[in-house]
């Protein structure tokens, strides 16, 4: 293991941040914040969380931005890239050097970087493609070739493209009203990239509806999509569940994962894009009854107000191990194989376990019908240690 990798195992830190520079790139504003710590810490795909609106001001939640490049200057700085579409982002951009700014960071699960020396197409939407130049040089240290393909509504908005020129073996640029590149958006042109660079891996990241698609015509070529998602979140730590999307595992079930700590990067074929913004009604954890089955819910919509008795208050603050949705939660059959306590109770979550095992996304039926024969047994209590947030899977 590396130094840098033992500082990435630390995980996280906040800060505050000394503003270094910050200034105009075309339609966004870039700013470094001197962060040694999170610098050192930092890999492609991560981002930091940024306090907005000063101490007493009302904003609450941290603003989330993708880390666009780390230095060695000053100890380390930080750079981000933002569009100051609203209050907090423009309070950002009224920022000047030697503010201070307290940061949280580096967050979230980086890009992973293939072993083998293979062809790989980065894809940006707008200030998505902030992420993908730390990426790019990683993956050409790994001997890998690098070809962009970004895009935006207009010239202005597209970040970064003429590193891309300089730095992809291809790079090619689509903006919606033709004013760089060739008019249209990025997936009109994947095909003839996916083709032209003999494509063995796609990397992208931008707006959701992008990714969407992205995914779905990679998978015409069967090539996989490591796509970086932006989904609204509140605390970024893994705490709240505000930025939980529907991702299939590979044992074919959908969980709600929290895309800050899970994410924010996916592989984009597990992603249910059709369903994000919504708890699909098969996926474990949702809300779906007094059926005997923990799940964990929101207290800040679907409380604050509670059946008392319904409330495993022992288990606050941790997400206990026979809740659906829990990581690492598998079809308790499978755990009754492993001589697990319950005796009949057990068996009852077995029957269940083993439909759920069963159900991919859509068989909805199957689903219900399947927590249904679950609950009839399934034991109220913890079957094993509780699992808390930050301890991963
Ligand atoms: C992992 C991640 C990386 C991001 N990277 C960048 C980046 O590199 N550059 C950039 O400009 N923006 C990025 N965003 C979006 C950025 O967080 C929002 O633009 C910003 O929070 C808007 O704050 P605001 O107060 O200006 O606007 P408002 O719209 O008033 O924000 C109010 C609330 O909505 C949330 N929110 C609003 N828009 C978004 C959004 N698109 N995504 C997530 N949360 C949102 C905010 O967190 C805040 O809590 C990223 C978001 C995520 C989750
Ligand atoms: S933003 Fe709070 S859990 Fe992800």
């Amino acid at each position: 293991m590396t130094p840098g990798d033992s500082e990435a195992e630390a995980g996280p830190l906040q800060v505050r941040g000394t503003v270094l520079t910050v200034r105009r790139v075309d339609a966004y504003h870039a700013m470094t914040v001197v962060a040694p710590g999170i610098a050192a810490r930092f890999r492609p795909g991560q981002f930091v969380a940024v306090a907005v609106g000063g101490p007493d001001g009302a904003m609450l939640l941290r603003r989330a931005f993708s880390i666009h490049d780390v230095r060695p200057d000053h100890g380390g700085t930080v750079e981000f890239i933002f569009a100051a579409n609203g209050p907090g982002t423009r309070w950002l951009a009224a920022r000047r050097a030697r503010d201070v700014l307290d940061v949280t960071g580096p967050l979230g699960r980086p890009f992973p970087v293939p072993r083998d020396r293979v062809s790989c197409l980065l894809v940006g939407g707008g200030y998505g493609s902030a992420p993908l130049f730390a990426l790019a040089g990683k993956l050409r240290d790994r001997g890998c070739t690098v070809d962009f393909l970004l895009g935006a509504a207009s010239g202005d908005r597209v970040f970064g493209a003429l590193t891309a020129r300089r730095t992809g073996r291809i790079a090619t640029i689509t903006t919606e009203d033709g004013s760089l590149g060739s008019r249209g958006v990025v997936t009109d042109m994947l095909g003839q990239l996916i083709h032209d660079g003999r494509t063995d891996v796609i990397y992208a990241c931008g707006p959701m509806p992008m990714l969407r698609q992205v995914t779905l015509l990679a998978r015409r070529y069967d090539l996989p999509v490591q796509a970086a998602v932006e989904e609204a979140m509140a605390c970024g730590i893994g705490v709240c569940m505000t930025c939980v999307l529907p991702v299939v595992g590979t044992d074919g079930i959908t969980r709600m994962v929290r895309s800050c700590v899970d994410g924010p990067v996916f592989r984009g074929e597990q992603v249910r894009w059709d369903d994000v913004g919504t708890i699909p009604f098969d996926a474990f954890g949702a809300p779906v009854g007094t059926d005997g089955i923990t799940r964990m819910v929101r207290s800040c919509v679907d409380g604050p107000v509670f059946r008392g008795e319904q409330v495993r208050w022992d288990d606050v603050g941790t997400i206990p191990f026979d809740a659906f949705g829990a990581p690492g939660w598998e079809p308790a059959g499978r755990a009754a194989s492993r001589g697990g306590s319950g005796g009949a109770a057990a068996g009852g979550a077995a029957a269940g376990g083993a439909a759920a095992g069963d159900r991919g996304p859509g068989s909805q039926g199957g689903g219900r019908a399947g927590r249904g024969s679950g609950a009839a047994g399934h034991p109220a209590r913890a079957q094993g240690p509780a699992w808390r947030p930050g301890h991963g899977y």
